[in-house]
């Protein structure tokens, strides 16, 4: 069971910089703070390579900061954690493993017994709209409906946190849009945690509660822009007067090449 409050994130000076042969290591992260509420969601733009998928590697507990640290409701995360669903920003399904059998593979690691997985690997795919897929290869569904399993996969342990690559970034703008309400829609029933990293402006304001924008790498949070819309969101939102403030306020702070990709 989910309470209003479960599911709070703390980044908390995090630095970080990856070892290269014979010269000196790459700063990715510099000294990263940020929180993020329990039921929130909070959206990440920056430029690329700025460390936002290492940012939330660092926030699953893939990889060790070298200093400052991640606290998930107050106790510090220091490796893989249940509590925390990654998607990646590439779907990364096992091709010879059908749509079903991928979403149950973290419960068969976790060692859940067959029925209570089938039933569960159901629930996650009704959740993502693909029970129909459930039998097909990964191979032979579209790049949308690939990105669906992988979210069941990750929805299919009942994270508090939900941390999401770029999730629909490969897709065209309409599917984009589509999935982009789809998400929000699930959101309202989960109140999961939830932190995006996205491209674009106007995703990042549809999605986010607040979008937080890093620097260029060595990545650091240089704005936290609160998005002015409440209740459920539409993409017509996206045409309000605050929203565009929200955005002139972002693209402010935006190092100029984010948009351009
Ligand atoms: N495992 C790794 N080893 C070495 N360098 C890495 C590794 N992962 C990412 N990098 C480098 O770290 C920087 C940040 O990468 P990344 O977090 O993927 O950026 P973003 O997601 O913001 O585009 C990039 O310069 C990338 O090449
Ligand atoms: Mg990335």
């Amino acid at each position: 069971m989910m309470t209003a409050t479960r599911g709070r994130i703390d980044v908390r000076g995090v630095r970080l910089s990856f070892a290269r042969p014979g010269i000196d290591p790459l700063p990715v992260l510099d000294g990263l703070d940020l929180s993020v509420a329990g039921g929130e969601i909070v959206t990440l733009i920056g430029p690329n390579g700025c460390g936002k998928s290492t940012l939330l590697r660092v926030i699953a507990g893939l990889i060790p900061a070298d200093s400052g640290s991640v606290r998930l409701d107050d106790a510090l995360i220091a490796g893989p954690d249940p509590r925390i669903g990654l998607v990646f920003q590439e779907p990364r399904l096992l091709p010879w493993r059908t749509v079903a059998a991928n979403v149950g593979y973290p419960m068969e690691l976790g060692g859940v017994p067959a029925p209570e997985r089938a039933e569960r690997v159901a629930s996650a795919l009704d959740r993502v709209g693909l029970r129909d897929a459930a039998h097909q290869l990964p191979g032979q569904l579209s790049g949308g409906m690939r990105q669906r399993a992988a979210l069941a996969r990750a929805l299919v342990l009942e994270p508090d946190v939900l941390l999401l690559d770029e999730p629909f970034s490969a897709l065209d703008a309409i599917t984009r849009d589509r999935f982009n309400v789809e998400l929000l829609k699930l959101w309202g029933r989960l109140r999961t945690t939830i932190v995006v990293v996205t491209h674009s402006i106007p995703e990042a304001i549809f999605l986010g509660d607040r979008v937080v924008v890093l620097s260029r790498r060595p990545g650091r949070v240089v704005a936290d822009v609160t998005v002015p819309l409440a209740g459920p969101r539409t993409l017509e939102d996206l045409d309000a007067a605050a929203v565009t403030s929200a955005a002139r306020a972002i693209r402010a702070h935006l190092d100029p090449e984010v948009e351009a990709a």
